[in-house]
């Protein structure tokens, strides 16, 4: 479908990188763009910019997200936030697997709960899932960062399947490399990738 055919769109992680270029696109095509981040500075100064409308919401707040989610009617969702902390698996901090998995995870699959049954209903939905060449290849990653976006990409498969090949429903995920801004500036460039090692090496 042409952008012409979405009113409006709610773009998580969106006061930089992948989610701030998003907003800006689809504010430039029309769109009234709900942009959701948690620094608000950054948010306004985007607002100002492009005329999107800010939420300065933290997306493990499902409650805030709940509340934000049952005052629009989306057309479009992109679910952009997402966080790393590169570290080993084995030195793991359970903090940080338990923030991998509420940012990653947990608040993507709220925000399609709360929002696709909607857009499926006025037939204009287009859900965009970021997930990354992590959730699909093993290299010297975090474990836990792996493990969110491979379950973000088989949840965006599932949602394939709602969609019969007439609906208009269109469902994508975008499977990022690593690229020089926002977290693949965090990556160690000092580590090659390592190719998978046999179970039984
Ligand atoms: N850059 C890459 O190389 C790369 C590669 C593969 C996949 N990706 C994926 O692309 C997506 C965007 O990443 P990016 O590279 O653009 O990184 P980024 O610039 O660090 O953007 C991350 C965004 O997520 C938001 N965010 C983080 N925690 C949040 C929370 N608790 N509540 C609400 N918003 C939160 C951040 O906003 P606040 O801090 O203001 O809340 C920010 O807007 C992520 O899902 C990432 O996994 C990126």
């Amino acid at each position: 479908m042409p952008f012409s055919d979405y009113r409006t769109a709610l773009v998580t992680g969106a006061s930089s990188g992948i989610g701030l270029a998003v907003v800006e696109r689809l504010a430039r095509e029309g769109l009234k763009v709900h942009a959701v981040a948690r620094s608000a500075d950054a948010l306004r100064a985007l607002a100002r910019r492009v005329g999107c409308i800010s939420h300065a919401i933290d997306v493990r707040d499902i409650a805030a997200v709940t509340k934000l989610a049952q005052g629009i009617e989306a057309d479009v969702l992109v679910n952009c936030a997402g966080v790393d902390r590169p570290k080993k698996f084995l030195q793991a901090d359970p903090e940080d697997i338990d923030l991998l998995v509420d940012v990653n995870l947990r608040a993507i699959l709220h925000l399609c709960r709360l929002l696709v049954p909607g857009m499926a209903e006025r037939d204009r939905d287009h859900v965009v899932n970021i997930t990354s060449i992590a959730g699909a290849y093993n290299f010297a990653g975090n474990s836990s960062y792996h493990a969110t976006k491979a379950a973000v990409s088989m949840l965006t498969s599932q949602l394939r399947c709602r969609c019969g090949p007439d609906a208009q429903s269109e469902v994508g995920m975008s499977h990022i490399g690593r690229l020089p801004i926002g977290l693949g500036v965090d990556h160690d460039r000092s580590q090659p990738e390592t190719p998978a090692r046999p179970l039984d090496a």
